[in-house]
Order: structure tokens, then sequence, then C-alpha cells
């Protein structure tokens, strides 16, 4: 199958995540191409399109959802999965089941989120400008991390290759 994975991240850990999935899908045998969701030209050619983005403030950032409702449009079968820190503890975990994604679902219900893959991000502090490291330190505080102010790189690959490798499964 031909693959489309576009991603929207914004310092970097969803990309990592879209190029993992993509190895694991082309080591099962299909045809992929990973490429940013701003990015991404005619969907025409692809079979299945996996769109993947990061949570800013509970909502999936702006070009994962610009990207799922033109593969909506275009009538493609899909998969999401979601970068986040709520994904990096139980707590989280929760939010997620219970407020995320049914709000995620009812803005894009056709997408396919019960088979969402669900990885944990990374707290850039490096990265960030004055009013982001404060939202990150808050978000840090409340999960009760001990060092809120350092970064931090709860990325799981592994997950990812397992959910890829149970996707290019069904996908073959
Ligand atoms: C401004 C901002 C808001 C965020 N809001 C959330 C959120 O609501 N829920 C969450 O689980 N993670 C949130 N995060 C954490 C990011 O999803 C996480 O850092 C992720 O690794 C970013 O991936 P990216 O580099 O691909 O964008 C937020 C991060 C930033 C910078």
């Amino acid at each position: 199958m031909k693959v489309l994975i576009g991603y929207a991240s914004g310092y970097g850990s969803t990309k990592s995540y879209a190029e993992i999935v993509g190895e694991e899908l082309r080591g099962a045998g299909h045809e992929v191409d990973v490429v940013d969701a701003r990015e991404a030209g005619e969907l025409e050619g692809y079979d299945h399109v996996i769109i993947g983005g990061s949570l800013r403030a509970g909502n999936w950032l702006g070009h994962a959802r610009k990207l799922a409702k033109r593969a909506l449009k275009a009538g493609k079968a899909n998969s999401v999965f979601i970068c986040c820190m709520a994904a990096t503890s139980d707590e989280g975990r929760r939010q997620l089941d219970e407020q995320t994604l049914p709000k995620l679902r009812s803005k894009l219900p056709e997408l396919a989120w019960d088979q969402a893959g669900l990885f944990p991000g990374m707290r850039n502090m490096d990265q960030y400008g004055f009013p982001i490291r404060g939202i990150m330190r808050k978000m840090a505080e409340k999960a009760g991390d001990e060092n809120p102010e350092e970064p931090k790189d709860y990325r799981d690959f592994e997950l990812a290759r397992r959910w890829a490798r149970e996707l290019a499964g069904k996908l073959a």
C-alpha cells in the first residue's frame, strides 16, 4: 500500500515518531512518504493517510487538523497518533480518554480515534520562550515532577513501533 504520514510538530517529538512509524511500515513492505503536514501535496495517489500531531492546550496542532480534513474530503482511510505530555502518566492518560479524545472526536468524528497511538512527548525547556516555559513548568509541577524546570524526554519509540506493526498488519 502507498501510505502518507503527515506530521504536525512544534519541537520535533511528533516528527521523530512519524519517522519511526514510517520505518516500521516500510519494513512491512509498504511504500511510505513522511512529510510535514503543511507540505503534504496531492493525496490522490495514497491508499492510506496517517496524521500525527502533538497537543497544545488540549487540542491537536492546527496543521494536523487541516491535513485530516483534507484526507477525509478526499475519502482516504486514515490512522492518527497524538504526541503529548499527558501520555506520560496514568492520570494524564485518564484525562486523554475522558476529555481530550472525546473533544477531538467531536471535531473530526470520521478519524480513527479508537486506534489512535498515544505517544509520550518531550519537555523542551531550552527551546521555549518565557510564557511557554511557565506553562510547561506548571504542567510538570501538576504531574508531580521533582525537577519541573529541566528538559525531559519521555519518548517511547518501542511503543510507536508496536503501534505501527499492528497497523501494518491491518493495511496488508
Ligand atoms: C504551549 C504548549 C502547550 C501544551 N499543551 C499540552 C496539553 O494540553 N496536553 C499535553 O498532554 N501536552 C501538552 N503540551 C506538551 C507537548 O504536546 C509535548 O511537549 C510534545 O512533545 C510536543 O511535541 P512536538 O515537539 O512534536 O510539538 C504542550 C506543549 C506546549 C509547548
